[in-house]
């Protein structure tokens, strides 16, 4: 991946953005510094094809970094627990329904043509407020952390941002949480949705990446069977 221009980075004056989880992700000026891995060209190929259509709310692909560290541009805006810290709700409808649209947009720019709800696209993979950029008054401002971008079929990224946006599955009121869930689904554009193949997937897949994200250097069954779905050929 070839090196944009005046893009240097060096170790010094970087930032640990990572608060405890399990990626050491750091920030150095314009640009986050992560891990590189067998996934990464697939990661900066997709934030390549965002960037050309224009979807300013992902990271721009900055390639490999001198240190071998894969680079993306710093999306400006406040982490989920930082809208908290400033009182604000990471779960409120307006930024969540953005959210639902830009990832409709993904899915249609990465789709195989002409299939309809059933066309496989490239998923997020990790859809959920943790992975979220706010305004500080609360509007979403982008979406970050695709390391788990798969391909996949739109059901498998629905399901899992309806467990985690709409809190599917949480103690609180039911109602509540199906309402959520409905107008995300709005959002997405329902004329896209198989949604019969995103209910029988229960989300099964978000609580594994959580668990293979509390447990480092460890990986659940479920996580390695969306990484071995990631493809090696184009997007689209
Ligand atoms: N491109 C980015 N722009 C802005 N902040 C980022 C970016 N990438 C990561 N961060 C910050 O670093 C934190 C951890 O990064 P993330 O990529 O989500 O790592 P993890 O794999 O541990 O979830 C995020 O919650 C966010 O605050
Ligand atoms: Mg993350």
């Amino acid at each position: 991946m070839a090196e944009p221009e005046g893009a240097r980075v060096t170790t010094s004056d970087e930032q640990d953005l990572g608060r405890g989880t399990m990626t050491p992700v750091a920030r150095c000026g314009e640009w986050v510094l992560r891990p590189a891995g067998p996934h990464t060209p697939f990661v900066q190929d997709l934030l390549a094809v965002l960037a050309g259509a224009g979807c300013r709310w992902a990271p721009r692909p900055g390639g490999i970094a001198p240190d071998g560290r894969e680079r993306v541009s710093f999306v400006e805006g406040l982490a989920d627990w930082e809208l908290v810290a400033r009182g604000g709700d990471p779960y409120a409808h307006r930024p969540l329904l953005q959210i639902m649209r830009w990832v409709r947009r993904m899915h249609d720019l990465t789709a195989t043509p002409g299939s309809g709800p059933a066309a496989q696209v490239t998923c997020h993979g990790d859809l959920g407020v943790h992975n979220l950029v706010y305004t500080p008054d609360g509007e979403a401002s982008g979406l970050i952390d695709f390391d788990l971008a798969h391909r996949g079929s739109r059901a498998d990224d629905l399901a899992t941002a309806l467990k985690e946006l709409a809190r599917l599955g949480e103690p609180e009121s039911v109602p509540a949480q199906v309402r959520t869930a409905v107008r995300l689904l709005g959002a997405y554009g329902l004329e896209a949705v198989d949604l019969e193949s995103v209910l029988s997937r229960r989300a099964a897949a978000a609580p594994a990446l959580g668990r293979a994200r509390r447990c480092p250097g460890r990986r659940c069954p479920e996580t390695r069977r969306l990484e071995t779905r990631r493809p090696r050929t184009a997007l689209r």
